[in-house]
């Protein structure tokens, strides 16, 4: 056996719901009769109305559309609580890990169940209707989880903003879907350290006059400013409301939520996903890919301002009745060996977190990991970015004692739910590999033309058919969709991924092809943050790249072209870093910023971002043909005046 490939360990292999033989049978079925295979599958929740048409897709430019389920109804809210109660309802839901380590509390099914319909019936009676969009901005708390509850229990759309989005990306998201509420807290609570959420609401709300109403989430108590007529507290509208909320009835196709994610040009689009398809999809590969059952206990430490929340935090998990962790906290606080304390004090048996955070930890040593039990575990999970095979050896040896498998899972925004990931039972693992595609899933490399390539081999990532938890619009911009989405290799969706595929036919992701970074598994545009730079007074021109980084994964690399008569001081870098912290939030940080005199042009004026990213990268040898660049000195300048990055 190649030194380099894990097999299913014994323990795992006997108990597992998928074994190989199941994995390739049921696979083969999924695309040779996509259509039997889903309406099967597609029983896994339950209709109000059951449907009779599966499938009806298109990925014809001229008319792009993708429906699941579509004539069946549904709720997704009494999907995930209702109907648990007769089976499950003292059995704990949510267990919630606050920052500080003294404060835990466990939500029943039954609890969770009355959160969900007080606050639904609060929302009703501010006003919201089914359809609306509501946003939500707030930290990793249970009421997240019931906002978004109870947002699909009367049929409103939620779009969940990052807490550590400034007001302006806050304003931008609230404007371009048009809601009438915001849910926010005080105060967020992380690392120890408070984040002014409800200030950066105020701030964000002066320009988003479709909010008529806010409510507020007492957290931390910290002194917030109530807008009399339109902030209510949330603890008061709840008291105020009746536990009874019959869950309204909805088409497969109603919204369920916006996503707000980075493109390549622009700003954020936002991913439309809808209730059945969608709930379809994030059960069943939350079941499979993650080998659930019942008792265990499953941790996913995404934010739920991110789609694994969403999807494995909060939609798959509670439709499958199980109990899922949700933390509130960093993991370096109070020390590094938060998550491996939290796994023993809570006994978690599945976890499932980023590769940038086994990074960070694992640069602090083993002590800190092998001072913890961790015994519970049985399952590890992978997400957000390509873990490099270093990270992956260290994860697998140090935190799973060689013991438990790695599902590194490949998805997007987009995708809704994993399309490529080992099942623990059936694949043999590669480090760095997210080894084979999920049910119905048909993955295809394609060269620049288009054409599709076969055998071991490397191309552009794109998948071939739909699956029922695919986005099913850009909101409010459906041509948007079809072009980044569907025209570059016609027939096919585009993925903007590279990737490999080995002589096992196992899939390797290379990372992004178009000009998108990936920054400790944060999505981030580079348009976006070149256009937060320009907007300073003082900067003419920005070109951002990103370059790998130890522990990101990849930095934010900026060059920048000051106006005539700035002078490039330190002073003036701190505060460009400064300033797009304020416009974008933390996670945009630039990590290096190279004054530019002049930027790699062609002729007609096209940035060549190719040479800038080589020179980013440190990789001076590989710059290519330099010579169609209007002033092709401009390279050796930045060359020679390159930070240590
Ligand atoms: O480049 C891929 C990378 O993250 C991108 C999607 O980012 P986002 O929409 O924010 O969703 C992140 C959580 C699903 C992809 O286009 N990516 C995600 N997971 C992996 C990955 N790259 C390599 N391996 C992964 N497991």
């Amino acid at each position: 056996m190649d030194a380099n490939v894990f097999p299913v360990p014994e323990a795992i292999a006997k108990t597992a719901l998928i074994d190989n033989a199941k994995y390739l049978e049921m696979y083969d079925r999924s695309v040779k009769d996509s259509v039997g295979f889903w309406a099967e599958h597609g029983q896994r929740i339950d209709w109000i109305k059951p449907y009779t048409e599966v499938k009806d897709v298109s990925y014809d430019p001229h008319d792009v559309h993708i429906r699941w389920f579509h004539d069946g109804t549904l709720n997704v809210s009494a999907n995930c609580l209702d109907r648990h109660l007769a089976t499950r309802g003292d059995q704990t839901a949510i267990i919630w890990e606050g920052d500080d380590p003294s404060e835990s509390e466990n939500i029943t099914y039954r609890d969770l169940h009355a959160r969900v319909c007080r606050f639904a019936n609060a929302m009703k009676a501010q006003g919201v209707k089914k359809g609306d969009r509501v946003c939500i901005y707030l930290p990793m708390i249970p009421e997240a989880a019931v906002a978004m509850l109870a947002c699909a229990r009367i049929g409103a759309v939620h779009s969940i903003v990052f807490g550590g989005f400034s007001p302006d990306s806050l304003s931008n998201r609230i404007q371009d879907s048009e809601c009438v509420m915001l849910i926010t807290s005080d105060e967020g609570l992380r690392g120890g350290r408070k984040v002014p959420l409800k200030a950066n609401a105020d701030k964000a709300l002066e320009t988003c006059p479709s909010v008529t109403s806010v409510v507020v989430v007492k957290r931390t108590g910290g002194a917030v400013a109530m807008t009399e007529g339109r902030d209510v507290w949330y603890h008061d509208v709840v008291a105020a409301a009746s536990a009874d909320c019959p869950a309204e009835e909805l088409d497969a196709e109603h919204p369920l939520f916006i996503l707000y994610t980075s493109g390549s040009t622009g700003k954020p689009k936002g991913v439309l996903h809808t209730s059945g398809g969608y709930l379809v999809y994030a059960s069943m590969t939350h079941q499979y890919v993650f080998d659930y059952k019942d008792g265990d206990i499953y941790w996913c430490t995404a934010d739920v301002g991110w789609v694994t929340g969403h999807s494995y935090i909060v939609y798959g998990p509670l439709a499958n009745g199980a109990t899922t962790l949700m933390f509130e906290g960093v993991p370096n606080y109070p020390s590094v060996s938060r998550f491996w304390d939290v796994i023993d004090k809570h006994q978690v048996s599945i976890f499932y977190t980023a590769p940038t955070a086994i990074r960070s930890l694992m640069r602090e040593g083993e002590e800190p990991v092998q001072r913890t039990s961790r015994k519970s575990l049985r399952l590890l999970g992978s997400v957000g970015e390509p873990i490099n095979p270093e990270a992956w050896l260290w994860y697998h040896r140090v935190v799973g004692d060689s013991r438990c498998p790695i599902v590194d899972t490949w998805w997007q925004t987009e995708t809704g739910g994993i399309l490529i990931t080992p099942l623990p039972g059936a694949t043999a693992l590669k480090p760095g590999s997210a080894t084979r595609p999920f049910f119905g899933v048909v993955p295809l490399l394609v060269d620049a033309e288009g054409n599709e390539l076969s055998g071991a081999t490397e191309g552009n990532l794109c998948i071939a058919d739909s699956w029922p938890g695919q986005m099913r619009t850009v909101y409010g911009d459906h041509e948007r969709f079809v072009q980044t989405y569907f025209t570059t290799y016609k027939g096919y969706y585009f993925t903007g991924d590279g990737c490999r595929r080995d002589e096992d036919g196992y899939y390797w992701i290379t990372g992004r092809v178009d000009d998108v970074i990936n920054v400790s598994g944060h999505r981030m545009g580079t348009a976006e943050v070149e256009s937060a730079l320009v907007a300073h007074p003082k900067v003419a021109e920005a070109a951002v790249v990103g370059y790998p980084h130890d522990i990101k994964g990849q930095g934010i690399y900026a060059y920048v072209t000051l106006v005539a008569g700035e002078e490039p001081t330190e002073a003036l870098r701190k505060e460009l870093v400064g300033w797009v912290r304020t416009e974008i939030g933390p996670i945009a940080s630039p990590d290096v910023i190279q004054w530019a005199p002049g930027l790699p042009k062609t002729r007609s004026g096209k940035i060549m971002r190719r040479i800038l990213r080589k020179i980013a990268e440190n990789d001076f040898g590989a710059l290519g043909d330099t010579s169609t660049l209007a002033d092709p000195t401009v390279v050796d300048d930045l060359i020679d005046n390159r930070p240590d990055a």
